[in-house]
């Protein structure tokens, strides 16, 4: 990506970061990859401690070991989740936040998709969600306060054609997320952030580099995609104190491709 763009991927260096999630303990689901990955990194420079899950076990963070916890889980397996759950308590002696980034695409057209592919796709990216927000809610009572951030997609603002399955399962997201910021509050804020393309595995599962500059960032007002980083840093905003106004909110990230 050229960095002559006005507005760049911005790459705060730690003075910015250091200290904004002093305290906290925060489960991030999909850190073994893209924006999940991104966001566990940036909550560990922040001083969060974080518990990495993702059903493929994350790699190694950088620095101090005592502050991560990887863990191997399906979030579309509640008992699963709940021994994650149980794992950072028993590590960090609590949980105070949440931001559910784990998710699968899908791109069939809806007169093709099978019921299995639908089903799936339902069951990890809204049922997964649901699943990881209930387990966590007791640990976050119990610490008094606490922060869920849920990954949807500007999909689930404003879908495309042959995203049925995505995009139903992300504004399910949505609603979901609202209807527990009002039901888990005060103790518990919820937000939802609506990423436009980021550039992640997933998204160059769909398209090729060349797709993505000529096809995909036109469609942007900022006449380009993301990165991990720029996600990461709202998840940042809505996990941290700096939010504590804030509840109940969907934030599209995504370089202005769905206000209009
Ligand atoms: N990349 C984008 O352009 C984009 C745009 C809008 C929304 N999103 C959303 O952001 C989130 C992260 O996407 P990404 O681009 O980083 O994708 P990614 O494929 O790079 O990472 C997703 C991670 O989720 C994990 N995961 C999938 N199913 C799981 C399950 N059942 N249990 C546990 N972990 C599971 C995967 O192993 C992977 O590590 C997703 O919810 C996605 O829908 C991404």
């Amino acid at each position: 990506m050229s960095h002559s763009h006005p507005h760049p991927p911005f790459q705060p260096d730690d003075t910015r970061i250091a200290g904004r999630l002093a305290g906290r303990r925060i489960l991030v689901t999909g850190a073994a990859s893209g924006i999940g990955r991104a966001i566990a990194e940036l909550f560990l420079r922040a001083g969060a401690r974080v518990l990495a899950l993702d059903r493929h076990r994350p790699a190694d963070f950088a620095g101090d070991a005592e502050l991560w916890l990887a863990c191997e889980a399906d979030i579309t397996d509640p008992q699963a989740v709940e021994r994650a759950v149980q794992s950072a308590v028993g590590t960090f002696g609590g949980l105070d936040g949440v931001v559910n980034a784990a998710g699968i695409a899908n791109t069939d057209w809806a007169d093709e998709v099978s019921l299995d592919d639908w089903k799936r796709v339902i069951d990890v990216n809204l049922t997964g969600t649901f699943n990881v927000c209930r387990a966590a809610l007791p640990e976050m009572r119990a610490a008094g306060a606490g922060t869920i951030v849920n990954l949807s997609s500007g999909q689930g603002l404003q879908p495309f054609k042959q995203r049925s399955a995505y995009a139903a399962s992300k504004a399910g997201v949505i609603a979901f997320s609202k209807s527990i910021a009002m039901e888990w509050a005060p103790q518990v804020r919820v937000n939802t952030i609506c990423p436009g393309a980021v550039d992640t595995p997933m998204v160059r599962g769909g398209y090729t580099a060349e797709q993505l500059h000529s096809q995909v960032g036109p469609r942007y007002a900022l006449e380009r995609i993301g990165e991990p980083q720029e996600i990461a840093l709202a998840a940042l905003y809505l996990s941290s104190d700096e939010s504590s106004f804030v509840t109940g909110i969907t934030l599209a990230v995504d370089g202005g491709r769905s206000y209009h």
